[in-house]
């Protein structure tokens, strides 16, 4: 086209020409905008045809060429087409936003008719939901929570217990140290010369309420406890203990048997069968084993009952003497009865449960099988 546009007798030819590439112009942007189905692709076009070398603009320059007489008419339609282009384009790009906004819509509606989906909602683990059991049953007794400390002393956890240092009662709690500091680095571990341990059951706490109580006495001392042991089916190195203490003027052995039997039939129903029997601890005297009757083989003899057909679920006594002096009463003056409950032990029998080391798998599949507990 160039070649021609200088001269004058050209010009009608370069109207035409001028023309109809206008018009094929404005049906390929046409097309193409219909063909377009992204803001960003009609934007593309625009610059395409409208940016400083664009199509459109390029147009534009040659009416420079035209005839002035015949300039105005092809200016006319020149302008025309670029205004309807134009909004093409911005209609266009409209459309598309449009549509891609309800699109989003759509995709994004929420049904506020459809129902809620359930929350995972937690659940006690079935050795707390024995706890909590016993703590109702106690609390009828007029019972109330008392706690120590798990990192006990020496002192407390067999001392004041009327265990000394050099009794053979030690040996039936094997004890976890805690470290003289600086010990362990220096690669010779010593137990801590204040004599700092874990404490190995939770009778400690029985001297812990005495000295800050004032009788009667009522308590029930949940926590947990530690001992050196080889971890197996009933033996694990942590576990719980429920202690229970009464001190008041005129407790009897036959008080806690009949309070043994309460709990006994408050947690495994009206008919089991209960005995008494001599038991040793050095904290109490006389002491008992408190059994019942078994509940897999309901007193014939199983392996879970080693063919006793009895199952020992705690051990008990009247508080010792040197106990209650040690607690600051005079044994004279007042007596106490104390016992020991295990609701690892309590949890195992109440729902079958064969290995202690389910309680500390953290495995899912066994735990929520207890889901109704509290
Ligand atoms: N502390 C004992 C233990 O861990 C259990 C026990 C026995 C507690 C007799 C008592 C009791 O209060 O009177 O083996």
């Amino acid at each position: 086209m160039d070649d021609r546009s200088d001269t004058k007798q050209r010009g009608p030819d370069v109207m035409s020409d001028l023309g109809a590439d206008l018009d094929a112009l404005r049906a390929d942007a046409h097309e193409r905008l219909a063909g377009s189905n992204s803001a960003g692709a009609v934007d593309d076009l625009r610059h395409e045809l409208f940016g400083r070398s664009g199509k459109m603009t390029s147009l534009l320059r040659q009416l420079a060429s035209v005839p002035a007489d015949e300039r105005p008419a092809i200016g006319q339609r020149a302008n025309d087409v670029r205004r309807e282009l134009e909004s093409a384009i911005t209609d266009r790009i409209e459309e598309l936003q449009r549509s891609d906004l309800e699109q989003r819509l759509a995709s994004e509606a929420i049904d506020m008719s459809a129902p809620g989906r359930p929350l995972a909602i937690g659940h006690l683990h079935p050795v707390q939901t024995l706890m909590r059991d016993l703590r109702e049953i106690l609390h009828a007794f007029g019972f109330e929570v008392f706690e120590g400390p798990e990192v006990e002393t020496e002192e407390y956890n067999f001392e004041l217990l009327n265990i000394p240092a050099d009794h053979p009662a030690r040996d039936l709690w094997d004890t976890l140290f805690v470290a003289e500091p600086g010990s362990v680095e220096a690669g010779e571990p010593k137990p801590a010369t204040d004599g700092t341990i874990l404490r190995t059951h939770n009778s400690p706490v029985q001297v812990r309420a005495m000295q800050a109580l004032s009788p009667p006495i009522r308590v029930l001392m949940p926590g947990r406890c530690f001992r050196y042991e080889a971890v197996d089916a009933s033996h694990a190195f942590e576990f719980f203990q429920v202690e229970g203490l009464v001190v008041d003027r005129d407790t009897s052995l036959a008080d806690l048997k009949g309070l043994l039997e309460e709990i006994a039939r408050a947690l495994y129903g009206r008919d089991v069968r209960t005995r008494f029997r001599p038991g040793y601890y050095p904290f109490t005297e006389p002491s008992v084993a408190f059994d019942i009757g078994c509940l897999v083989c309901g007193g014939e003899g199983c392996p879970a009952c080693k063919r006793s057909g009895w199952m020992t679920i705690l051990g008990a006594g009247m508080v010792h003497p040197t106990v209650l002096r040690n607690g600051g009463f005079d044994p004279d003056e007042y007596q106490g009865y104390a016992f020991g409950m295990g609701p690892d032990r309590m949890t195992m029998l109440r729902h079958g449960i064969g290995d202690i080391r389910l309680f500390f798998s953290a495995d899912a599949r066994f735990a929520t099988q207890f889901a109704e507990g509290r």
